[in-house]
């Protein structure tokens, strides 16, 4: 890349503990391949911090780290625009944690809502492992080594945001200029997706998935299985649109908005069964993941040509977050040789 590339920096990433599913898709996947042209975009696959909550299982982890990455390609993010890195092989970003560390206290990252809130989801209550807590500011040196000014991830995200810039503010302030730019979250334009069981979340764990590989058998059960409207008992009928997970799903992946809202209207109505909605929904994710399917499937079968991938981008990547790392010492005043 010349100097001359004036595309804002994207950073994001995602910890790789399973394979990517349709709330990946709609949350991040989908705009990520959107914004490869207009982006100089980097993502990480963030293995070490996958780590902070799974040191019971580093083999979950290092398999899922070419799963994730089949799924970025199999959506279409192009590893010549997109630069992909494994985060373990980034020495230095260990070395920008551990800087940070000295600027952020231990209640400011007990006070991270994300941090809290796994914290009980995860019941890690009573003993905290000292990686996760401090989660925060390796995240904070992830984003600021890349000098990333946009961060598109999801809403759950946002406190991370919050603390990376106090970060950047105090190491700026200490550094006496603006060495590392503040960064924006980039929230996608649907909410969160949710399981096709009507759980507000979709999770492997949940066991409410469509995973981006999904057969179409898969696709039709998950589909039949949704839950809709309880009172719309017959077809004629007023049905609710609000709340019926069959719609929400159309909301976010039905490319004619025009035909949807007249559906909607139907519905609303009386007059439209359940089956015929269901059966539309279940013929756009048919559409939409089966050369994405096919893509994942043929790339799978080459995992040194995925590995490769990786490790082109992650070379790329040790230059960049090294180069920020020296600034950073430098502006900090630490002894170098
Ligand atoms: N915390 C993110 C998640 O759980 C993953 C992540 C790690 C990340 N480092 C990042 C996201 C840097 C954006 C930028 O999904």
């Amino acid at each position: 890349m010349t100097t001359a590339d004036q595309r804002p920096i994207i950073l994001t990433g995602d910890r790789p503990t399973g394979q990517l599913h349709l709330g990946h898709f709609v949350g991040s996947l989908r705009s990520r391949v959107g914004l490869q042209d207009s982006h100089h975009q980097h993502i990480l696959l963030a293995d070490a911090q996958a780590l902070t909550d799974n040191a019971d299982n580093f083999e979950k982890v290092r398999h899922n780290i070419l799963q994730v990455a089949l799924d970025y390609l199999a959506v279409g993010i192009d590893p010549t625009k997109t630069t992909i890195c494994v985060q373990s092989h980034l020495p230095a970003l260990n070395e920008l944690t551990m800087l940070y560390l000295n600027f952020v206290t231990v209640a400011r990252l007990e006070r991270n809502p994300t941090v809290k809130a796994e914290i009980q989801l995860r019941g890690f209550e009573r003993d905290i492992p000292a990686g996760f807590l401090c989660y925060p500011a390796a995240q904070a040196a992830d984003i600021t080594a890349f000098k990333a000014t946009v961060v598109p991830v999801g809403e759950d995200q946002i406190p991370m945001i919050e603390q990376t810039n106090e970060i950047v503010r105090r190491v700026n302030r200490q550094v006496g200029r603006e060495l590392l730019p503040e960064c924006k979250v980039l929230l996608s334009n649907v909410s969160r997706l949710p399981g096709f069981d009507g759980k507000a979340k979709m999770s492997k764990s949940l066991g409410n998935t469509i995973v981006l590989n999904a057969s179409d058998k898969d696709i039709k059960k998950a589909v039949n299985a949704m839950y809709t409207d309880p009172n719309h008992l017959r077809i004629e009928d007023p049905g609710q649109v609000e709340g019926n997970i069959v719609f929400t799903y159309l909301d976010a992946f039905d490319p004619n908005k025009e035909e949807l809202e007249e559906l909607k209207a139907h519905y609303r109505r009386g007059g439209l069964g359940d089956g015929t909605v269901k059966k539309r929904l279940e013929g756009i994710l048919k559409e939409l993941i089966a050369p994405i399917r096919e893509r994942r499937n043929e790339l799978e079968k080459d995992p040194d040509y995925i590995l490769d991938i990786l490790k082109t981008g992650t070379d790329k990547c040790k230059i960049i977050t090294q180069a920020t790392l020296d600034e950073i010492k430098d502006g900090l005043g630490m002894f170098r040789f």
